[in-house]
């Protein structure tokens, strides 16, 4: 047993979701239940999950003997226990992952996805990735995870195996030493493993998530730390990096909205990985756009995750072997100009929208929700000014765009528009942030509050225009 282990036996499965977090955040993951019981019961269908011993309740009280199958009448009766030890370590999933099948695991990933095979090639890295992951050193509860992630959240399996590729691409990149690529490697395997202990509806819900939602699907941050750490195969940095691959150099992230004096190395560079994932394995796919084209996405975001991460990823996309790939509209190309045009005027609303909340935030009294808010509001408003999404000129020179689009003219247009898609996912994520203010902390006087509503609500609208377009 490792030590990590021995740590873990003190916390039930059904806290692991809530220790670590904020009072808060603690009553609302206390009162769900595992889901983790019910991944392996599901699983158990066709990869036979089975206890290594007597699994008791807290109180010490027998659920399942040892070497019974944990099918869906065993979930049940475990979802409804604290148990003694976490449920991990008390089961064996028959044909979990090991160092080869998961090098079997990336070859199939890069067979699938022509541009990331590509940049493998040219940038050089199959050997050595093939080396770093045969000399890898997985705990079996993590491997075990791992594969029942591959089995039950698919999707999430492969943004896993994209995010520690690149990770790993970048720590190279940048330099550092052969065991931090392997650190940022493991990290972006497992930066999302704390998805296994949200409940599904949550984690599945394709609407606008309710701030409760929202806040239960942050706290996989946590839990990913907590499952992560103490194992002496692991470095320490991994579960550091885990915990901290949603924070941001400006402060805008979270759990602890801390800022770059205080965020290590290797989380940030989890963090762009996760954000280049979520746009190639995305919304890229609609448009068969490859992983070359995040470069405006990029421009965008020089300081969110420490500037040399952002350099080592621009050169990464540079050496890639790839090309910037021409969309055309659907409905023709004609249909460019005015699209943008209507674009750029959303956003002028949204800027103004912006600028009064921002305004009013300034001046109030504000708690810690409030402060993140402002700083949202801030940087958004900073991205669009140097990215100069919202100038006039730009209005012009779209005016002047006529039928006879070359592919030249058509690159500049998808670079537009690739950054007007970024910009509304940052005022998106800077109104959550703002939405739980009003919800949770706002104490400023009902005129005060209603002005900002009806700011809110402006934004809301023009927000919503801009990603209709
Ligand atoms: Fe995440």
């Amino acid at each position: 047993m490792t030590p990590g282990a021995k740590k873990k036996e003190q916390s039930a499965p059904s806290k692991i979701s809530s220790a670590g977090l904020g009072r808060e955040s603690a009553d609302l993951r206390i009162t769900q239940p595992d889901p983790y019981a019910g991944y392996l019961a599901n699983i158990n269908k066709t990869n036979n999950v089975v206890s290594t011993e007597d699994i008791f309740d807290s109180r010490g009280q027998l659920l399942i003997r040892k070497h019974a199958n944990i099918d869906e009448g065993c979930a049940q009766r475990l979802l409804q226990h604290r148990l003694l030890k976490p449920l991990e370590e008390q089961v064996r999933v028959k044909d979990a992952l090991t160092n080869k099948s998961l090098l079997a695991e990336y070859s199939r990933f890069f067979e699938a996805h022509a541009d990331i095979y590509t940049m493998q090639r040219h940038l050089g890295f199959t050997q050595e990735m093939e080396r770093l992951i045969q000399g890898m050193h997985l705990p079996s509860i993590l491997a075990q995870k791992m594969t029942v992630m591959k089995l039950r959240l698919p999707d999430q399996f492969h943004k896993a195996l994209f995010s520690s590729w690149l990770a790993a691409l970048i720590a190279r990149e940048m330099s550092l030493h052969k065991d931090d690529i392997y650190a940022a490697f493991l990290a972006g395997l497992t930066h999302d493993i704390g998805f296994l202990h949200i409940s599904p509806e949550i984690f599945n819900n394709k609407g606008e998530a309710s701030v409760n939602d929202w806040r239960a699907i942050q706290s996989h941050v946590v839990i990913g730390q907590l499952v992560l750490k103490g194992y002496r195969e692991l470095p320490e940095s991994v579960s550091q990096a885990v915990l901290e691959h949603h924070e941001r150099c400006d402060g805008t992230g979270y759990p602890a909205t801390k800022d770059e004096s205080s965020l290590s190395i290797l989380g940030q560079i989890v963090g762009m990985s996760d954000a280049l994932q979520a746009l190639r394995m995305g919304i890229f796919v609609k448009t068969g756009r490859n992983l070359r084209d995040a470069m405006p996405f990029l421009r965008l975001n020089s300081n969110t995750h420490f500037y040399d991460i952002y350099c080592a990823s621009v050169d990464i996309l540079r050496k890639s072997g790839l090309e910037p790939t021409p969309v055309a509209h659907p409905q023709g190309n004609a249909q460019y100009a005015p699209l943008l045009a209507h674009r750029i005027s959303y956003l002028k609303q949204a800027v103004s929208s912006m600028k009064q909340i921002a305004g009013a935030l300034s001046k109030i009294e504000s708690g810690p929700k409030g402060r993140v808010s402002l700083r949202t509001f801030m940087q958004v408003l900073n991205s669009i000014t140097t990215s100069g999404m919202a100038r006039d000129e730009l209005l012009g020179w779209v005016g002047q765009i006529d039928d006879g689009i070359d592919d030249s003219v058509l690159l500049e247009i998808n670079e537009i528009e690739l950054m007007q898609n970024e910009l509304a996912w940052q005022i998106g994520s800077a109104q959550r942030t703002f939405n739980a203010f009003l919800e949770r902390e706002c104490n400023a006087d009902s005129q005060l509050q209603s002005t900002l509503r009806m700011h809110n609500d402006r934004l809301r609208e023009s927000l919503e225009k801009l990603r209709q377009h």
